[in-house]
Parts: C-alpha cells; sequence; structure tokens
C-alpha cells in the first residue's frame, strides 16, 4: 500500500533530489521574482466581500427545520468537525451542517465570527452557527458538485465527469485564489488542513476550499486538535512532525501534494510516496509517466514540465524554500494561458505542423 502512488509512477530512484530542487528554486526564483511583486499587490486588493456581515446566529428549529431533523438521508459526510448535512434554510438558501456533541461556548462564537470573515469566491464560506440541546453546529455555503477527490479517485461504478489538462490548471488556480487569499490577511490565515477531499466544485467546476482553520478552532474549543493530527497523513508538510507549528509554508506544501494528485489522478498514500515522486519526476524524461491517463485531450509538454516543476516546489522538504501562494497562483496562471495559447494555435495550424512543443495525447 505504502508505495502505490510511487510504485504506479515509475522505478527506482537515486539521490539528487535536493540537488534539483535547490536548482529549480533558483531558476524560478530568476524567472517569476516580479511577477511575485505584481500578484502580491493584486491579491491584497482581491474579491474578499465586506468584513461586517458577521456570523448569524441560527436557532436550532430553524436547523432542523432545514435538515428535516437532522434525517440520515441527507447526511452528506463526515468532516474533522462532525457530521455534515445537507439542508435547505426557510430564505431558500442552501447550506451545509457540521454538527457535533459538545457544550456552549463563548470561544466559538469568537472564532465563527473570525472564520466567517475570510469570505471569498473560492472558499466555502461560513454563514453561522448554533449551540443549543448540547450540541454545536456550524452552517456553510453549500457547494453542489461535490469535491475534486471524488472526480479524481471516485470508484469506476460512479465513473463521473472526465477532468481535462484545462479544467484541471482552472481547478488548480482557483484553488490557489482561495489559499492565496487566506494568506494574503493580516495577519495570514492559515489553513491547517487543506488536502483534495477538502477542494469542493460548484455547478460550473469553480473550486471552492472547505474546512478553513477548523483544527485551530477545534484546539481552541479543547478538542482535537492539530496535536492529535494523524501523522501519516500525507498532505501534512513533514516538518510538522518536529512542531505543530502550523504556517503558511505547510499550506504550501500541502497544496503541492493536492497537484501531485491532481495532475496524476493517484492518490498520495505518505510523505515518503511524496519523495519518490520528486526523485522520479528529477530522474524521468518521460512527462507523460505523470499524467493522469484518463486525460485524453492532450496537453504540451511544455506546460505540462512547468507545472510538475512548480509543483516539487511546493512540496520541498526545506520549508523556507518553498513558494509563497501568491507566486503559485501566478505561476499556474501563466501556464494555463500558456497552454491555452499552444493548444489554440495547434488547432488552428495544420495537422502537420509540429511545434517546438510536443502534444501529448496519453491515450495510446
Ligand atoms: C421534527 O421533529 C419535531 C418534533 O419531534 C416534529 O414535530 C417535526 O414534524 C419534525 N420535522 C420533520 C421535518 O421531520
Ligand atoms: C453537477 O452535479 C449535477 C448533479 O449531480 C450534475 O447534473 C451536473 O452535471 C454536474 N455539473 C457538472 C459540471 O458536472
Ligand atoms: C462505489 O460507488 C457505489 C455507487 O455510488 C457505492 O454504492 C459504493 O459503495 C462505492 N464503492 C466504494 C468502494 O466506494
Ligand atoms: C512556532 O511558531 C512560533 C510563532 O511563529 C515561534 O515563535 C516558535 O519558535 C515556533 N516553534 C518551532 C519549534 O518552530
Amino acid at each position: 500500500m505504502s508505495g502505490l502512488l510511487a510504485a504506479a509512477l515509475g522505478g527506482a530512484a537515486g539521490g539528487l533530489a535536493l540537488v534539483g530542487i535547490v536548482i529549480v528554486v533558483i531558476v524560478l526564483c530568476l524567472q517569476h521574482r516580479r511577477r511575485t511583486s505584481d500578484s502580491s499587490e493584486s491579491s491584497s486588493s482581491g474579491p474578499a466581500l465586506p468584513e461586517s456581515q458577521g456570523a448569524r446566529c441560527l436557532t436550532l428549529e430553524e436547523l432542523n427545520s432545514a435538515t428535516r431533523n437532522f434525517s440520515s438521508v441527507i447526511l452528506i459526510g463526515h468532516g474533522m468537525f462532525g457530521e455534515v448535512y445537507k439542508g435547505l434554510l426557510q430564505d431558500g438558501t442552501m447550506v451545509a451542517v457540521k454538527r457535533r456533541h459538545s457544550p456552549p461556548s463563548q470561544e466559538l462564537i469568537q472564532e465563527v465570527n473570525y472564520l466567517s470573515s475570510l469570505r471569498h469566491r473560492n472558499l466555502v464560506n461560513l454563514l453561522g452557527y448554533c449551540q443549543e440541546n448540547g450540541m454545536q453546529m456550524l452552517v456553510y455555503e453549500y457547494v453542489p458538485n461535490g469535491s475534486v477527490s471524488t472526480y479524481l479517485h471516485g470508484n469506476s461504478s460512479a465513473p463521473g465527469v472526465r477532468l481535462e489538462f484545462k479544467q484541471r490548471l482552472s481547478i488548480a488556480h482557483g484553488t490557489a485564489k482561495g489559499l492565496s487569499h487566506l494568506h494574503s490577511l493580516t495577519p495570514p490565515a492559515i489553513h491547517m488542513n487543506f488536502k483534495t477531499a477538502n477542494v469542493l466544485v460548484d455547478e460550473d467546476f469553480v473550486p471552492k476550499v472547505a474546512d478553513t482553520g477548523i483544527p485551530g478552532l477545534l484546539d481552541r474549543l479543547g478538542g482535537t486538535g492539530p496535536s492529535s493530527r494523524i501523522s501519516n497523513d500525507p498532505f501534512l508538510d513533514p516538518r510538522l512532525k518536529e512542531s505543530t507549528n502550523f504556517s503558511i509554508q505547510s499550506d504550501v506544501y500541502s497544496f503541492g501534494v493536492f497537484l501531485v494528485e491532481l495532475v496524476s489522478g493517484r492518490r498520495a498514500v505518505s510523505d515518503q510516496s511524496i519523495i519518490q515522486w520528486v526523485q522520479n519526476f528529477q530522474e524521468s524524461s518521460d512527462i507523460s509517466a505523470f499524467a493522469d491517463d484518463r486525460m485524453t485531450s492532450g496537453f504540451t509538454s511544455e506546460s505540462m514540465k512547468e507545472l510538475l516543476r512548480l509543483t516539487s516546489w511546493c512540496v520541498n522538504p526545506l520549508s523556507e524554500q518553498r513558494p509563497s501562494m501568491s507566486l503559485v497562483e501566478a505561476e499556474i496562471h501563466r501556464i494555463r494561458e500558456q497552454e491555452i495559447r499552444l493548444t489554440t494555435v495547434m488547432t488552428e495550424s495544420t495537422p502537420t505542423v509540429t511545434l517546438g512543443s510536443q502534444l501529448f495525447t496519453t491515450s495510446r
């Protein structure tokens, strides 16, 4: 089990990983120093909604009627905070209600007010809360089309939508914007539990990052917080094994693991499998081996290579050397524009013209 991703991706690997990462970092730093400053400017004036929209305190009565008394029929998942129910408020808003057994706490209200101020188009926004009847409940906006996990790892009896490379770039870009917004705040908001299963998509495939700050909230409420995280969570920065100091850099690591899954279509199983992935990438010349072979409409090797390079940069074991989320966002944006440009040129030109780029079609 432990080598699932690594084994699937290819052969054994040697020890040039660190040297390679350092070179990649230097090259990308030189190439994109200017872009960083550009994008950090734009993200601070980003599309955040007014902070004054505090969280609503909902009554148990409202939530009972929204969720048909928390009927198991509309239980849609189990998150870190507790069971998740789908609901419909009186005013017509679809919501996801998270619920756990716990007495009311003033601390929760403060946290909820803070978390609900973190509004962005690429975040699942927290709308309100309720503390009644020995229960704590958080009310979020409902995101209809599920998690990116189910599209990548969903079982074959429910095949779902096939995500092509450009769609994956678009999902990666929107997701990066969500995280980048959190990190642009003063002080930065740290997600702490970023993973593919927490990237939800709406009906237009706009990604929305769920569960922001929940580990921190649970920690402050004295529940199961960061310190009790399972140490083999593949999305967790290996650095956090030394001290549970979540940082914007540990979010960047988690985002890198998300990119590995998004591009390969395979599940990351451990931090070892990520190390192996980086080694394989650095030693391999066959880029197509790293791509999900369900992307049947192909991709250019330029864009794929650049995205893989960015990915390996995000999962750099040295947290100080990882890129910022605003740089990651700008890079993915650039790669996506490039991919659109290259593939458009290709379809407009005659099919016999081969550009400098080699178009892969992975259905061989
Ligand atoms: C919820 O429970 C209350 C009290 O037990 C009951 O009166 C009401 O009909 C229930 N609502 C639904 C939608 O089941
Ligand atoms: C979103 O989900 C709905 C309901 O499952 C489905 O009908 C629709 O096709 C989905 N949208 C996309 C873009 O996959
Ligand atoms: C696969 O999908 C089917 C239908 O949605 C579901 O009943 C089944 O439990 C799933 N299997 C696994 C292993 O997730
Ligand atoms: C954890 O973070 C705090 C504040 O950022 C810092 O003061 C402390 O030295 C860090 N601890 C470790 C072990 O890195």
